[in-house]
């Protein structure tokens, strides 16, 4: 399967799709309202992924850039198109545009419950540098930290 990824910053152009996304794959997702604040934010930049022979997003991220720092904030893939390396794609493709924005160390959080988004990052070279108990759930569920040095 051939996919393309694009990258842009302050744009609402994918809030429509990106709200059905978070829908889909989140228990507390961004509403619509939330996601519009995030997508103008200067510092956040959007990356989503279709697949060469649709139009519809099929992924999408959002990352906070503050060189040399980036803190990646959401990760998500349709449903219907996960595991078969969407979310691998999207990641590789976002590590390459960080290094064109002098973004050396990335940094995120997930659930130690969540199973694919855990090993999705250590695949792609995330490692685990913590673990914060407590952190979802109203305190029922821990968090894992991650994170990964760019230097291709
Ligand atoms: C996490 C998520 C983005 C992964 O996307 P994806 O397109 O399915 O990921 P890939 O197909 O590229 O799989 C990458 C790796 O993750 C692992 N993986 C994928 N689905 C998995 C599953 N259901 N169970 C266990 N591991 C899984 C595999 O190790 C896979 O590596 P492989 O290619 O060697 O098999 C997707 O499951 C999702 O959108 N989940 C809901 C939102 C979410 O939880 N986001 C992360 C927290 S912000």
């Amino acid at each position: 399967m051939n996919y393309v990824v694009s990258h842009s910053f302050n744009s609402l152009e994918n809030l429509t799709e990106i709200t059905l996304l978070e829908q889909q794959s989140f228990t507390s997702p961004w509403n619509r309202e939330s996601l519009e604040l995030e997508l103008s934010n200067p510092l956040n930049l959007i990356t989503v992924i279709r697949s060469s022979s649709e139009v519809e997003i099929i992924g999408y991220s959002l990352t906070r850039i503050l060189p040399p720092e980036a803190e990646l904030l959401r990760v998500a893939v349709r449903p219907q198109a996960r595991g078969v390396g969407v979310g691998s794609v999207l990641l590789s493709e976002l590590l390459q545009k960080l290094l064109t924005l002098k973004i050396t160390q990335v940094y995120l959080e997930v659930s130690e419950k969540n199973r694919p988004a855990l090993s999705l990052y250590q695949k792609i070279g995330f490692t685990t540098t913590g673990h914060r108990p407590g952190y979802y759930d109203n305190g029922s569920t821990g968090a894992i930290s991650f994170s990964l040095t760019i230097n291709f």
